[in-house]
């Protein structure tokens, strides 16, 4: 019989984040769900399902005082996480031009590097110890290509990327620190998938011309199906730096 682990997935109302959860759950491991917003219903007809696999937890992770609040709560219940998947994330860059014009918006940008960068990090801080008392040991980030700096092809949106590469820097220093204790981090992107985001995100590329190596979509459901394969042998794509792979196992550039 499979272990069951025990998983926290943040922002998991809707999106690659709720599949992530429905898997887990769907094979039998244990899932705390990060709730954001009350306005998605999904996570609720989810637990009705599967009342004994999964936990419903409030967290913004771009707040330090409802990450620790939801840590508490988690940490309540058990004292070993086996992965921790750092998935919440806003996109408030669209339409914000280049550096040749006037649109940039200093404090949407600044939203995106607290939620997609600090978000990371701040969860990460608040459950890493139980983290490293599990057995996995792991703590997966959800990047983008968009935070690749070597395969860079955007002339905008300067604050989407830049947060998922400062998400990629914030990976490495985790790793530095708790691979001496067994730990273990993987950054890994999702593809263009058909979420909220994504949808969004692929009508503005359809105006780019792409390398096609870029160019590919896949929804939630696939995605998550691909990283969970992945998020079961970490150990493929380990080094002395977080490996970094799309959802087919593809290793991407940082
Ligand atoms: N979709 C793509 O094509 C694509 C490509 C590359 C990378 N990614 C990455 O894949 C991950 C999942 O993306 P997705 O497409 O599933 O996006 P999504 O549908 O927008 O889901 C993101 C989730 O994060 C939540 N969230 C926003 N702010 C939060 C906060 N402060 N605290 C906690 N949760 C918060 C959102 O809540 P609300 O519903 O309230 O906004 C939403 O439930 C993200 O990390 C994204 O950057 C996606």
């Amino acid at each position: 019989m499979k272990r069951q682990r025990t998983i926290v997935v943040t922002g998991a109302d809707r999106g690659l984040g709720y599949e992530l959860v429905k898997q887990y759950a769907e094979r039998g491991d244990y899932v705390f769900a990060g709730k954001f917003r009350t306005r998605w219903n999904l996570l609720d007809e989810l637990k009705a399902q599967y009342p004994d696999r999964m936990q419903i937890v409030d967290m913004d992770v771009g707040n330090t005082e409802s990450v620790r609040s939801a840590a508490a709560v988690i940490l309540e219940h058990t004292d070993k996480i086996d992965i921790l998947i750092n998935n919440a994330t806003v996109w408030l860059s669209a339409d914000c031009g280049t550096v040749l014009e006037d649109k940039f918006d200093y404090e949407r940008m600044m939203a995106e590097f607290n939620i997609n960068a600090l978000g990371a990090l701040r969860v990460t801080q608040a459950l890493i110890h139980a983290v490293l008392k599990s057995f996995d040991r792991l703590v997966v980030n959800v990047s983008s290509e968009a935070g690749s700096i070597t395969g860079c092809y955007k002339d905008s949106q300067p604050g989407y990327c830049m947060s998922k590469a400062a998400m990629n820097m914030q990976a490495c220093i985790v790793l530095n620190a708790v691979k001496r204790l067994g730990g273990a981090v993987l950054n890994v992107h999702p593809g263009w998938m058909q979420s909220v985001i994504g949808a969004s995100a692929a009508a503005d590329a359809e105006m780019m011309d792409l390398p096609e190596n870029i160019k590919f979509y896949t929804t939630p459901a696939q995605t998550a199906a691909g990283f969970i394969e992945i998020i079961d042998q970490p150990e493929r794509f380990s080094s002395d730096k977080p490996g970094f792979v799309n959802y087919k196992g593809d290793v991407m550039k940082y």
